[in-house]
């Protein structure tokens, strides 16, 4: 059968705009505002200051004096966002800011209440997630130039410097990087439903294709994140608190209830494109794994979370391929089951020299945060030694994953 570009052609944008989904950049919000409506000022201020607030342990005073602002001016989609994250970047700076034995069990309400105001209307939790610290926190420094990451920096800031900068953004690269992978799913699901085996092939193609320039993506990670300062000083300011020794009962949020509440930190965990993929390709991973990941879908923007669901939700393509006989379309399948396993593997040797290699560094006493580090080269946080910001113990958790998806592909 011919691929029916007519099917193609609406279907494309009509997925995309339904689940939030931008043609450009995926996931990312596309060109995200980067300041908030006068009224908001104080917020900005204090948002814009955070590494040297944070350096001269300052933030919480600051905080305190912050004035009690409605949320009733913010408009749409794009001021929300930035509000949230906006005030989540303060809300872990107030928490982290002495390190993991300072830290606070309750979230004043001048904070409290319009971050969780803000978080309701955006369907999100009130705590710094992939959706604030990487979606929605790029501008490009010549408006008209390129995406790259000489063009691009960060809206708001953490402790970290050039690494927390180069931290995000590489994040971001990968994110885009992904883009044709996500428009191949959709693709993809429409060829099952059309049974149309070219487009499906191409779409599989391209989906391969997407990953490995994944891939790519995350080698930069080298150029532009030092491991000892990433391990000593950023890594604290992502954590949540919940399953976290260091806020074993949670976090009062004042003025919305008065029982702790508990929150998992940002991670890319949360990030929807592999989620997506998973779907597509009907990986599945452990029991424990896919508990993990499941909460993490929390976590995400709702339309986003929504897609992964109707691709889960699709003809299964597995089971398309193996009534199909078609040996081009498996050996399509296995390349990109491969792509991911690969993806995955990479991953875990970042996350080796991030975390593993850096904590023994830093346990040696080798290690000092160079200069790129800005303000605040602290303590590395004991509670966080072999888990993630997400909350999982990291290896058996990341191998599972790797493995359970090299166990995805079709035998011949
Ligand atoms: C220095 C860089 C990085 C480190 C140290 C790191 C660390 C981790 C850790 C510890 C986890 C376990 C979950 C948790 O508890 O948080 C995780 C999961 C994950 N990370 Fe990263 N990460 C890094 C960069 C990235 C990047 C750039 C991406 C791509 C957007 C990414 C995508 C993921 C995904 C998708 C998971 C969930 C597991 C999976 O589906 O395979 N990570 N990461």
């Amino acid at each position: 059968m011919e691929p029916s570009e007519g099917t193609e052609e609406t279907l494309l944008p009509l997925v995309l705009s339904r689940f939030q989904l931008s043609e450009e950049f995926g996931f990312l919000l596309p060109d995200p505002l980067t300041e908030l409506p006068a009224p908001y000022g104080p917020w900005m201020e204090i948002a814009h200051d955070l590494p040297q607030l944070i350096a001269d342990r300052r933030l919480r005073s600051r905080v305190h004096q912050m004035p009690q602002l409605s949320t009733g001016h913010l408009h749409g989609r794009e001021e929300l966002h930035l509000a949230h994250l906006v005030l989540s970047f303060i809300t872990m700076g107030y928490i982290w800011q002495e390190g993991e034995e300072g830290t606070m069990k309750v979230l004043p309400r001048n904070l409290a209440i319009p971050f969780w105001e803000v978080s309701q209307a955006l369907g999100l939790p009130p705590i710094l997630s992939h959706a604030d610290f990487v979606l929605a926190n790029w501008r490009r420094k010549n408006p008209n130039g390129p995406l790259e990451i000489e063009n691009l920096d960060t809206i708001i800031s953490l402790p970290g410097g050039e690494s927390l900068r180069g931290f995000i953004l590489v994040t971001l690269l990968v994110e885009k990087a992904a883009v044709p992978g996500i428009k191949a799913v959709i693709q993809a699901v429409g060829a099952i439903l059309q049974q149309d085996e070219e487009t499906l092939l191409q779409a599989l193609g391209e989906l391969a294709e997407a990953i490995g320039d994944m891939i790519k993506a995350l080698r930069r990670m080298h150029d532009y994140v030092d491991p000892a300062v990433f391990y000593a000083v950023i890594r604290i300011f992502l954590s949540g608190w919940k399953d976290n020794p260091a806020m074993p009962q949670g976090l009062v949020y004042e003025g919305v209830s008065e029982e702790p509440m508990a929150f998992s930190g940002g991670s890319a965990a949360q990030s929807t494109v592999l989620h997506a993929f998973d779907e597509l390709l009907g990986i599945r991973h452990s029991k424990e794994s896919t508990a993990f990941l499941h909460r993490m879908r929390d976590y995400m923007p709702p339309p986003h979370r929504a897609f992964v669901e109707e691709i889960g939700r699709a003809p299964s393509l597995k089971q398309h391929l193996l009534s199909s006989g078609d040996a081009r379309l498996r050996a399509a399948f296995n390349q990109c089951v491969s792509a991911l396993a690969e993806l995955r593997s990479y991953h875990i040797t970042i996350v080796t020299k991030y975390i593993t290699i850096a904590a023994a560094k830093a346990k040696a006493g080798r290690a000092e945060p160079g200069d790129g580090a800005g303000p605040s080269a602290g303590k590395p946080p004991t509670a966080l030694e072999t888990k993630g910001t997400g909350g999982s113990h990291i290896f058996s958790f990341l191998k599972s994953v790797r493995d359970t998806t090299r166990e995805g592909m079709i035998s011949a």
